[in-house]
């Protein structure tokens, strides 16, 4: 995020305000977890791959055998996700999308050629169940999130981030409409989040820090 808390300006494209540092320092805590985790908002409009380009990272995690790429989840309510998108176009790693049955039948047909989809009878993905689905059928012990605002804030209202890994890139981009990291929600999370400082780096003028989230 820039310095005065966006993490992206007020069209939501994608933009790119940080270092190379920046974007290691992201492959490699994606290389660390046995899942990635990804908002349909983020997946549209970023359209990422959530790869390991790095060969030793690959390397390092069948090492502590693991696959060599993290499973790919994306989540969405709606279930209108493009299947053209960068995503379903590589088959590194298996995709699981959470969903519910919103998502329209042709959408179903087509994104069940290119990933498993779970689909709940509610409005909403319950996220604490999609993290019990994660661990039962895919032994999946850890899961990275890369975002967006909107899921991060969900995961934080139930009480399920352990810890936060936040850049703080040297911008300010100012302006109501550009979304802070927990989105652009007027309403106060349930209950303000503790956090404690586990790690601070500082590489150019960038500053790396961890925070453990204290669960309520
Ligand atoms: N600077 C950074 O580090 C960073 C990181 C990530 C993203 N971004 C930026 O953030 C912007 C996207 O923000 P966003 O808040 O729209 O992202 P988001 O959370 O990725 O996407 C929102 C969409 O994800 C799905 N979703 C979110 N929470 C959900 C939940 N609890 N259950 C089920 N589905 C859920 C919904 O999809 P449906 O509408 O399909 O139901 C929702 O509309 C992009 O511009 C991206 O570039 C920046």
């Amino acid at each position: 995020m820039t310095a005065d808390g966006k993490i992206t300006t007020r069209t939501f494209a994608p933009v790119d305000f940080t270092s190379r540092e920046d974007k290691a320092h992201l492959i490699r805590q994606r290389a660390l977890a046995d899942a990635v985790l990804i908002g349909y908002g983020t997946l549209k409009r970023d359209n990422v791959r959530l790869g390991i380009p790095r060969e030793e990272l690959r390397e390092e995690r069948i090492a502590r055998k693991q696959t060599p790429y993290p499973l790919r989840v994306i989540v969405s309510n709606e279930g209108k996700i493009d299947p053209t998108l960068n995503i379903f176009q590589t088959d590194f790693a298996p995709i699981v999308i959470f969903s519910t049955t919103r998502m329209p039948r042709r959408y179903q047909t087509a994104l069940r050629k290119k990933a498993t989809v779970h689909l709940s009878e509610s409005t909403s993905v319950d996220l604490a169940w999609m993290l019990q689905q994660l661990r039962r059928e895919y032994k999946v012990r850890s899961v990275a999130c890369e975002g967006g605002a909107q899921l991060f804030r969900a995961l934080l209202e139930r009480d399920l981030v352990d810890q936060l890994n936040l850049t703080i890139a040297p911008f300010l981009f100012g302006g109501r409409d550009a979304p802070t990291l927990t989105g652009l929600s007027k309403q106060f999370l349930p209950a303000s989040v503790r956090c404690s400082l586990k790690a601070v780096r500082v590489v150019g003028d960038e500053l790396f820090a961890t925070y453990r989230i204290l669960h309520r």
